[in-house]
């Protein structure tokens, strides 16, 4: 692959060998001359939504000394005094703006079930978050204004008592540096970081997602419950009248033991189960269905005119003979398979290349049209 300035010069296999989960990289300029993508009109207008997440962090003259709401915002404080400086969060930005999704798939060196979103910080003078650690690495694009930022490898994480939000007990900067628009700052995950706004500034934090094997677990054993095929039914021909009526017997255990060890999994079923759950979309997430569907016939001379084109919301992600969008998986065949990755991997495809494919992708095509996971493509 080749350097990019996005990441300062430096090629991707560079960056993830050098840096990735091991240090901090200020990168000066990563995208020269940037400029916000969303003016705050817009970004204030998303705090509003109710399928936008949004957080609101204000600093606080009385005890605990932090407050934080959550949105959606009606409005939104207006300048206040550093003892009150605010900052507005808004997460997954790129479901909702073309720019913003442009930018995120930027980062798409890294794998799609590793990237999880842009969120947008717009602050007053003074606003930020805190000292904290994430548990996640995260690249800190500054888009407007000055931030600056102090970040330390400490190993103490203690976390202030009481308060609505993670803040480090103990925060022990060991460098710091003043952010200008197209800066960016890559941390990788526990490395702790504050960014206080100097005047008003935006921020963008390109987001990664790193499942907690506790929550796969659990979701697993929850795949697999959907699944698992035991047929039969507890039996005991064989039973003595008992003095312990109270006591699971050793014949009933063992009988059940024996059967509930055939609950067994495979590889392939931890592919089906992955490609789910990392293709779920957030509960937030609503889907735009076309305001007219076309008929699928219409629909299907357009797309092999046209081609068609994921929308933003969508994720869709493959494995061998699986594909999975949007938490759905089925199993194709190889010519299907061929087209179905193209698709999931530059997110679009031409009507060419949709020629080849079975009638099952056909009809699967035309149902993900109609529930907006899709749309024609660009004439
Ligand atoms: C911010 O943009 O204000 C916070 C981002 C972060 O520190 O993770
Ligand atoms: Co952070």
């Amino acid at each position: 692959m080749k350097k990019l300035p996005l990441l300062g010069g430096i090629t991707p296999a560079v960056f993830l060998r050098d840096y990735w989960h091991k240090k901090p990289l200020v990168i000066r300029q990563a995208i020269a001359g940037f400029t916000p993508l969303l003016d705050t009109k817009t970004l204030f207008a998303l705090a509003a939504r109710e399928d936008v997440e949004s957080r609101l962090v204000s600093r606080t003259t009385k005890k605990p000394g932090w407050a934080m709401q959550h949105g959606p915002f009606n409005s939104l404080p207006g300048p206040a005094p550093k003892s009150a400086a605010w900052t507005l969060l808004v997460q997954g930005a790129n479901l909702h703006d073309a720019a913003a999704d442009a930018l995120l798939r930027q980062f798409r060196f890294i794998p799609d079930t590793r990237l999880d979103d842009l969120m947008i910080s717009y602050a007053v003078e003074g606003g930020g978050v805190g000292p904290h650690v994430d548990s996640y690495d995260v690249f800190l694009l500054q888009a407007h204004g000055q931030r600056r930022w102090r970040i330390g490898a400490q190993r103490d994480l203690t976390l202030v008592e009481g308060l609505p939000l993670k803040v480090l007990r103990n925060f022990v900067p060991e460098q710091e540096f003043v952010l200008d628009p197209g800066d960016m700052l890559y941390l990788p995950p526990h490395y702790a970081h504050d960014g206080v706004a100097i005047g008003e500034c935006m921020t963008y934090s390109i987001g990664f997602r790193a499942p907690a094997y506790q929550e796969l677990g659990e979701a697993f054993l929850q795949f697999m419950g959907d699944t698992i095929d035991l047929p039969g039914r507890y039996a005991d021909p064989d039973l003595k009248p008992t003095s312990h009526p109270a006591q699971i017997d050793g014949a009933m255990l063992a009988q059940i033991a024996e059967q509930l060890q055939k609950v067994r999994f495979t590889d392939d079923d931890i592919a089906i189960f992955l490609g789910e759950y990392l293709s779920e979309p957030k509960a937030s997430v609503v889907f735009s269905p076309p305001t007219r569907a076309l008929s699928a016939v219409r629909f299907a001379q357009s797309a092999a005119r046209r081609g068609v084109a994921l929308a933003r919301k969508t994720q869709m992600l493959y494995r061998g003979a699986h594909v999975f969008i949007n938490g759905e998986s089925f199993g194709v065949n190889r010519p299907d398979r061929t087209s179905l990755a193209a698709l999931a991997d530059e997110r679009a495809i031409n009507g060419a290349s949709l020629a080849g494919v079975s009638e099952d992708v056909r009809e699967a095509l035309y149902l993900w049209y109609c529930d907006g996971w899709l749309s024609l493509g660009p004439v």
